[in-house]
This record gives structure tokens, sequence and C-alpha cells, in this order.
């Protein structure tokens, strides 16, 4: 038995492979087609595992991906492949629709020719998971009870309208063809091989560089935040037990204010490695202008995956982020390999006055 998962040499797909691996012993092809966000890096401890097969490819070409499963006769496709920053998304929306919509109606139509060619007792076994985000629900008020799977969608992003329409794009091709679709819609991710255009990261690499730490707005925005070896667990349990059709949220309960996190975050490295100066790392918190249209608040119910699933997070938003810290101290030639060209050009556009 083998999967084939997209996307993972990013950030959680890379975690999950990691994660995978060590819980079974079925090969994993990873196509990716190594945009900026995907690197090789991220999977250098297996690059010489004999159960993890990458492939270099977009999740839109039809004819590589009829080929992979062709030869390699997948008992599921993950799809983790999308492009996943909402600023990026604000600056050049049509990356986002060619990868997140157009890339999963390709996958899809691909799959579906090979599932309905599958023998009786494969296809009713064949799943089809697809990796969404909260922000496909929009924003709530601080009084607004967390997202359920109930809640309609009303993305606020071109990258969270991208999300919702692959999602939607899911849901049809489940109903329609009977695809075996399971859909998963996560809160914010942080852990190990974060790229740091993203919050946490981005803190924790400019508090060390003696950079400004920049605070969208009033910094009050609201976030639910997961470690990402939760998400990529629930993934697991999702693919083992997902109901066919069904959608679940996942989450960690830990929703916190955009200022508060990285609060933490100086405080964590104020005790792990202080400044030469011996003043704290917050002194460096610069407030910018907000990113338009800014989602004030995330917050995911996960109350039907743990009944259903019987999944619950193992690690606390104060856990997960001091591991987190550690590990991006423990690797900075890892963030060195990032801190590439076109990294530098984008912080460089983003944060422009
Ligand atoms: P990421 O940007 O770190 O990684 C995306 C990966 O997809 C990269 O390796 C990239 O090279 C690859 N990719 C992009 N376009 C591709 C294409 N056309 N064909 C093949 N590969 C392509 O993203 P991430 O944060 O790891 O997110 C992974 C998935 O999880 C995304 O679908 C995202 O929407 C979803 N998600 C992310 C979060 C989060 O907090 N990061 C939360 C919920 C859901
Ligand atoms: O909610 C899930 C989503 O979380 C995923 O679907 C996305 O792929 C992922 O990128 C993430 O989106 P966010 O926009 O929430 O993540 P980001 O790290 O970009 O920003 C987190 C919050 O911090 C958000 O309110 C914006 C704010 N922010 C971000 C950056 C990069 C700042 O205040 N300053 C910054 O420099």
């Amino acid at each position: 038995m083998t999967i084939l998962v997209t996307g993972c040499a990013g950030f959680i797909g890379s975690n999950f492979v990691h994660g995978w691996l060590a819980a079974h012993d079925e090969p994993v092809i990873n196509l990716d087609k190594l945009t900026y966000a995907g690197n090789l890096s991220n999977l250098a401890r297996v690059q010489d595992d004999k159960r993890h097969i990458f492939v270099k490819g977009d999740i839109g070409d039809r004819e590589l991906v009829g080929r992979l499963l062709s030869e390699h006769q997948p008992r599921a496709v993950l799809n983790f492949a999308a492009e996943s920053h909402v600023d990026r998304s604000i600056l050049g929306p049509g990356e986002f629709i060619q990868t997140n919509v157009v890339g999963t109606f390709n996958l899809l139509e691909v799959v579906r020719a090979y599932w309905s060619e599958l023998p009786e007792e494969r296809k009713a076994g064949f799943r089809f998971l697809h990796v969404s985000t909260d922000e496909v629900y929009g924003t709530l008020e601080d009084t607004d009870p967390p997202f359920a799977e109930t809640n309609a969608y009303q993305p606020n992003s071109p990258y969270s309208a991208s999300k919702a329409a692959s999602d939607h794009l899911v849901r049809a091709w489940h109903h329609t063809y009977g695809l075996p679709v399971l859909t998963t819609n996560c809160s914010n991710n942080y852990g190990p091989y974060h790229f740091p255009e993203k919050l946490i990261p981005l803190v924790i690499i400019n508090a060390l560089n003696g950079k400004p730490l920049p605070i969208y707005g009033d910094g009050m925005q609201i976030r639910d935040w997961l470690y990402v070896e939760d998400h990529c667990s629930a993934i697991r349990r999702v693919l083992e037990a997902g109901q066919l059709g069904e959608t679940y949220n996942i989450g960690g309960w830990n929703e916190k204010a955009n200022i508060d996190v990285v609060r933490t975050l100086c405080a964590i490295l104020d005790e792990l490695k202080p400044r030469d100066d011996g003043r704290s790392y917050a002194e460096q918190i610069t407030y910018v202008k907000d990113r338009p249209g800014h989602d004030r608040r995330y917050a995911i119910d996960a109350r039907k995956i743990e009944r259903e699933l019987g999944w619950k997070p193992a690690e606390t938003f104060e856990t997960g982020v001091r591991k987190t810290v550690k590990w991006y101290l423990a690797n900075q030639e890892w963030v060195s390999n990032v801190q590439s060209g076109t990294y530098r050009d984008w912080i460089s556009k983003n944060y422009a006055l």
C-alpha cells in the first residue's frame, strides 16, 4: 500500500511526512512543485529513506499525476499543495487561483479517472483527503461562538476565497461523482520548518537578528494556534476513520491575540537566548500598517473530531511554542538556507512603507 501526498516539501506537509514514516511503514509518494515555499531541506531526514519518493511537479499537471497514480497505485491521495500566505495573495492573487482552484480541479479530475477504474474493493477503500483552512469561514466578533463545520463559508481574502473554492470542488466531486473525499479545516499551525514569512517564525528570526517585530494594526487580532504535529495526527486520524464526504474542523482551543503571541515569544527568547545588552526582545516590537481586509478573529470548535474520531491535541500553546523556539535556536542552518534572495525580496516588498 502507498499514499500520494502533494505539497510535502512545505511546512505542514514535511511535518506530515516525518510523522507518517515514524508511525507507518507504508511508503509516501511526495509530489511538490518546489515553489518559494517548498524546501527539500525540510525533508533532509528522509532523503535516504526508501519509503519516501520525491517527485518535482505540479498538481495541475494531469499527465504527470496520471502517470504517478498508475505506476504507484496509491490507496489515498492527500492534497496539502497550495499557495498559503494571505499577504502574498493580496499582492498577487493569480497564483492562488491557479494552484488552489485550477490545480485542485485538475487533481480531482485525474484522481477521479484513476479511482473509477479501480476494482470494487480498492475503489471502496480509496480516499481523497483535502487539507483546508478555518479561514474559509470568514471572521468572528469577540462574542461569536467558534467556527463549527455547519458555519457558512464567508472567505474574505484572495487566499481564503481560493481555498473555499477548492473545498467546494472537493465537495461537488463527492456529491456528483461519488469520489470518496474527506476535508479538514484547520486553524493556524506553528512549529518546525515554518517558513519565516508567517508571524511566529518571522518574529523569532527577526528578534535574533535585532530587527523590528512587525505587528499589523493594533495587534489585537485573534488566531487559534495548533502545534503542527497535532494537525498531522488529526489528518492521520481523519484518513483512518473519517466519514466519507464529511468535513472536520481541527484546532487546539488556543485563542491568542497577536500581540500576546509576540510577547510570549519575546519572553521565551529572553530566557533561552538573552540579548547581549540584557534588554528584552519586546523592545523590538513595532506597530506597522494593517493588512487590508484583515480578519479579526478565528476560532475553531473542535468538538466534532473529538467526539466522532477521538482526536485531541497533545500540545498546549505553552508547550508547543517553547518547543518551536528551541527548534529555531537549534536549526540556524535551516534558517540561513531559507533566507534566500526570494525571501529577502518578499520582506522588502511586504513591509515597504
Ligand atoms: P506552505 O506554503 O508551507 O507549503 C505549500 C507547499 O505546496 C510547498 O512545498 C509548495 O512548493 C507546494 N506547492 C505549491 N503549489 C504547488 C503546485 N501547484 N503543485 C505542487 N506543489 C505545490 O503551506 P503550509 O503552511 O504547509 O500549508 C499546507 C496546506 O495546509 C495548505 O493547503 C494550506 O492551505 C493548509 N493550511 C495551512 C495552515 C497553516 O497555518 N499553515 C492552516 C490550515 C490549513
Ligand atoms: O488560519 C489558518 C491560516 O493561518 C492558514 O490557512 C494560512 O495558510 C496561514 O498562513 C495562516 O494565516 P494567517 O494570515 O493567520 O497567518 P500569518 O502568520 O500570516 O499571520 C498571523 C497573524 O499575525 C495575522 O493576524 C496577521 C498577523 N501578522 C502577520 C505577520 C506576517 C502580523 O501582525 N505581523 C506580521 O508580520
